[in-house]
């Protein structure tokens, strides 16, 4: 059997931090599990029923109901979703609850690919491999803005562009566990990259990561 493998993918909004980390679950097949859905499903139960976002034991309670197993991509997806996912997500208590949840996904047999903002610094810090995928601001709202046209929307690249700084501020600003590179960490930037050569970026630093310490 082969050695477990862990690996932690952090980065902000439409940096490819999902596809990459999907990509990756695949070629090694490992469980993954995308810890923005986490978050997503909190503020969607909130939202859904009226209740307040800034409400810490309302959100608790929610968090302590969330089953992993049940997580719907399609329903989490939505814009205002992520807006109030990034709400919840600065509160410390609602973050000890999904934590709890994200580490006992990991502790699979296999090993495990978690992607979010506080992977390899707070959730996962023994990883066996830790990526920080970014791109610049202009780079990320063009993907999203193009990503909303295909879909059939109709949206403002420079709304986008906006949304996607006010985001990266407050996850980058916030006192608990905010969004940053774990200092082990390898970075990936995306902004001149498509996902094929990000995945072979990845895949070679995983490779030497693994070399080293079999070596
Ligand atoms: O993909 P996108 O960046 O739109 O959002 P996401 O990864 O689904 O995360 C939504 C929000 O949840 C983020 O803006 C973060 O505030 C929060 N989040 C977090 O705090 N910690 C994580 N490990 C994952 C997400």
């Amino acid at each position: 059997m082969t050695a477990p493998l862990t690996i932690a993918i952090d980065g902000p909004a439409a940096s490819g931090k999902g596809t990459l980390a999907r990509r990756l679950a695949a070629h090694f097949g490992l469980p993954h599990l995308d810890t923005g859905l986490t978050y997503r499903a909190v503020a969607q139960a909130l939202l859904q029923v009226g209740l307040p976002l800034d409400n810490e034991a309302l959100a608790v309670e929610v968090a302590s109901g969330i089953d992993l197993a049940a997580l719907d991509r399609q329903v989490l997806s939505a814009h205002e979703v992520g807006e109030a996912a990034s709400k919840i997500a600065v509160m410390g208590a609602v973050r000890r609850i999904l934590v709890e949840k994200q580490r006992e996904f990991a502790s699979s047999a296999r090993g495990a690919v978690l992607d979010g903002r506080d992977i390899g610094t707070v959730v996962l810090p023994g990883a066996d491999v830790k990526l920080y995928v970014t791109a610049s601001a202009q780079v990320r709202a063009r993907r999203r803005y193009e990503e909303s046209i295909a879909a059939g929307g109709k949206v403002d690249y420079d709304d986008i562009l906006a949304d996607i700084q006010r985001r990266d501020e407050r996850d980058m600003a916030r006192a608990d566990s905010p969004l940053r590179p774990a200092e082990d960490a390898h970075l990936i930037d995306t902004s001149e990259m498509d996902i094929e050569a990000a995945f072979r970026a990845a895949l070679e630093v995983i490779d030497s990561a693994r070399g080293a310490k079999q070596a």
